[in-house]
């Protein structure tokens, strides 16, 4: 199988579409236009093997994940992803702060949908904007020892500077193709 659908998640800012668009178009962009939904596709070989990204880029700025316990079929934010990325900003704690109700939240989604708490949840916890090393609020230590509560790996990304980004897809879709 080479689809993989992957969602970047996190607060709004922390650099979900700039992430996404340095890794699917090696382009940067300076000024913050916040997202509504956008999906971006890439083709690329890792490891001798095809991967068809399809990365859905969430809005920061209203929930991403569906809440309603009656959640029907039909639900907009009803979706099976096989991976996630987790995005905050290294210069704003608040952001830190929502990765892991974010994380209970999805699986609560998931329960809704009957996806059992036993099938694997390949994540990617992303602390970004290493770039802002003299604003920075969060640790490395702390994001590293995070992603260790959340049972997944842990990287600190420029967006801007084009550092880690390919890294994260790249875990990511080993991490899918082991689960
Ligand atoms: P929403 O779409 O509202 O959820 O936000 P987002 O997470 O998609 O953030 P976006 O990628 O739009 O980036 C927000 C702002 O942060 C923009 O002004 C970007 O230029 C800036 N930014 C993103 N990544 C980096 C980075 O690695 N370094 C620096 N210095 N700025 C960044
Ligand atoms: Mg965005």
């Amino acid at each position: 199988k080479q689809e993989y659908e992957i969602a970047v998640y996190g607060r709004g800012g922390v650099g979900k579409s700039c992430l996404t668009l340095q890794f699917t178009l090696s382009w940067f962009m300076d000024e913050y236009d916040p997202t509504l939904e956008d999906s971006y596709k890439k083709s690329i070989v890792i490891d001798d093997q095809m991967a068809n990204l399809d990365i859905l880029d969430t809005a920061g700025q209203e929930d991403a994940v569906c809440e309603e316990e009656n959640c029907q079929p039909d639900c907009r934010k009803r979706r099976r992803q096989h991976g996630y990325i987790f995005v905050y900003d290294i210069t704003d704690r608040v952001s830190f702060e929502e990765m892991q109700p974010l994380q209970e939240s999805i699986l609560r989604h998931r329960q809704r949908q009957n996806i059992s708490s036993e099938d694997s949840f390949p994540m990617i916890l992303v602390g970004n904007k290493s770039d802002l090393e003299a604003s920075r609020q969060v640790f490395f230590e702390e994001g590293a020892s995070l992603a260790e509560q959340l049972g997944c790996k842990f990287v600190e990304t420029s967006a801007k500077d084009k550092v880690n980004v390919e890294e994260i897809f790249f875990d990511l879709v080993r991490g899918i193709r082991k689960a």
